[in-house]
């Protein structure tokens, strides 16, 4: 039977095109997704993990990019079958394995050369707001920060020596309160790799006195140009040393 919420896409990553299927009730990619892949480097034969992956779009990319096998995990029962699928669709479903789990409570002890982490990271009455933003995806809480910073703390454990991590962060969430995270982590290990301007959607702007009330309560950030707002969306490398 033909499932009415799900469909097939074409998206191009970094480059690379690829097909995927994607449902209404699990997070599809977003410029988010675009932003990560021209970010991420992924070595030959690495072991990569794509925490938060959604339908599989970045750990196929990791894939085709040379990885020598990836783990996708995510909350949502619904992602796993999707991203086998996913990945048979793009030809690399002898290197991508899907699990289900809360951050890393499926994958054991292991560790990888890379992880790309994309767990939700909106502020919750933001996230309520966003079109992209599905209802049954759990939210980043009140300040849009506690997906992220469970994500950061526990990175190093699940990281090669030399091992990166990259992960996406956006002023819609408290990025001091990830940026402090990070740095308990990885010390100075930190940099912006990537980071643009984004102008807020319809159903921002249709809820500007929500929007301008969490900016005076220090929980997002937007500037304003002419009639524009606009936050900023940066993606954050974080790395152990090799030894
Ligand atoms: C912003 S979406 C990113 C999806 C995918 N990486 C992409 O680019 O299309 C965030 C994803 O993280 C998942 N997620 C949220 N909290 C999580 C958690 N605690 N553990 C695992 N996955 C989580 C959500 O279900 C959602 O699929």
């Amino acid at each position: 039977m033909i499932d009415q919420r799900q469909h097939v896409v074409d998206i191009v990553l970094g480059g690379r095109e690829l097909q995927l299927q994607v449902s209404d009730t699990v997070f599809q990619p977003t410029l988010t997704t675009r932003l990560l892949a021209q970010a991420v480097r992924i070595p030959t034969r690495s072991a990569v993990l794509d925490l938060g992956c959604g339908v599989g779009a970045l750990a196929i990319f990791a894939a085709l990019l040379g990885a020598e096998y990836v783990d996708a995990v995510d909350v949502m029962p619904e992602a796993r079958q999707l991203v086998q699928d996913n990945a048979k669709r793009n030809g690399v479903a002898d290197r991508v394995t899907a699990t289900t789990g809360d951050i890393y409570s499926s994958i054991g002890d292991k560790k990888y050369d890379v992880i790309i982490s994309d767990v939700s990271g909106v502020v919750d009455e933001v996230s309520r707001l966003s079109p992209w933003y599905p209802d049954s995806i759990p939210t980043g809480g009140y300040d849009g920060a506690d997906q992220i910073v469970k994500m950061l703390e526990h990175a190093p454990a699940h990281l090669n020596p030399g091992g990166v991590l990259y992960y996406p962060t956006g002023t819609i969430s408290s990025t001091s309160r990830t940026l402090a995270a990070a740095q308990l982590a990885f010390g100075d290990n930190i940099e912006i790799v990537e980071q643009i301007e984004v102008p807020f959607c319809q159903e921002f702007k249709d809820n500007m006195d929500v929007m301008t009330r969490l900016q005076s309560e220090g929980l997002i950030e937007f500037t304003t140009r002419r009639s524009r707002h606009l936050w900023t969306l940066q993606i954050y490398r974080c790395w152990l040393s090799t030894n």
